[in-house]
């Protein structure tokens, strides 16, 4: 599976410009990635258009195969891309500090915005995302969450592949942390995410990703800290496979 175009905002002014969205790595919620081939015909589509091009960077740390590909603005000539990246998911939901790098006319005027409108992050806690990401300890905190994740997306492949079939999972996402699910057409997937919350299991109907009609059903796991045995996956969508569609 790739990840790609995400949307286009189209100017509704000519003083705008276009902007064009996109998760190249581990797009939520399929964790699909960017084509290799696709990369430099993104930026040259951008670039043709006059557009900008916002690279949500999200889970940049949470690759749990291989190394992941340079952002999109390594290769960013032309000062088209906006980059945003933030330390919250790596470290901690409450460390609340992010990156936004971009070049030329673009980082000049994001940057004059930052300075009128926040005086940028506040001083101790970029103190405290520095001290963080330049301590020794953290590239082994990033080895184990990769490790801690990898577990969990194999436990709970293998707890979704038994109990709805191989067919259920098109792709295994090679980072972030949700496996992106096809569910058969008897489970609806608004009534699966009801009844697993009920049974405190965080899933989340697929419909929602869908700007217009939603095709076949999907639904997001976030993949679990702790899966007991049987895991309450398998037993919830076993239980579920016969819930009717709510319309
Ligand atoms: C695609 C995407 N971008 C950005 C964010 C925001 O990340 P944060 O606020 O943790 O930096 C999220 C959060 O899950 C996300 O799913």
């Amino acid at each position: 599976m790739e990840s790609g175009q995400i949307c286009w905002r189209r100017p509704s002014s000519s003083r705008e410009r276009e902007y064009y969205y996109c998760q190249p790595l581990h797009a939520n919620p399929h964790g699909a990635v960017l084509a290799a081939e696709r990369r430099p015909a993104v930026l040259d589509a951008v670039a043709a258009a006059g557009a900008f091009l916002i690279e949500d960077d999200f889970v940049r740390d949470l690759t749990i195969e291989g190394h992941p590909p340079p952002p999109l603005i390594a290769a960013d000539a032309n000062g088209h891309v906006v980059y945003i990246r933030s330390l919250t998911k790596p470290a901690a939901p409450g460390l609340r500090v992010a990156a936004l790098a971009a070049r030329g006319a673009a980082h000049a005027r994001l940057r004059a915005i930052r300075l009128v409108e926040d005086f940028f992050v506040a001083g101790p806690l970029q103190e405290t995302a520095l001290e963080l990401v330049a301590a020794p300890s953290w590239p082994r905190h990033l080895r184990q969450v990769r490790q801690a994740l990898r577990e969990r997306r194999d436990t709970l492949a293998a707890a979704v592949r038994d109990s709805v079939g191989t067919q259920s999972l098109p792709s295994v996402p090679t980072g972030g942390f949700h496996l992106w699910v096809s569910l058969p057409m008897r489970i609806d997937d608004v009534v699966l995410a009801e009844q697993a919350l009920r049974s405190d299991v965080l899933v989340t109907a697929g419909r929602h990703w869908f700007p217009a009609e939603a095709p076949p059903r999907f639904c997001s796991c976030p993949t679990p800290a702790r899966i007991p045995p049987p895991s309450p996956e398998v037993s919830i969508v076993s239980r579920n496979s016969e819930a009717s569609p709510s319309h």
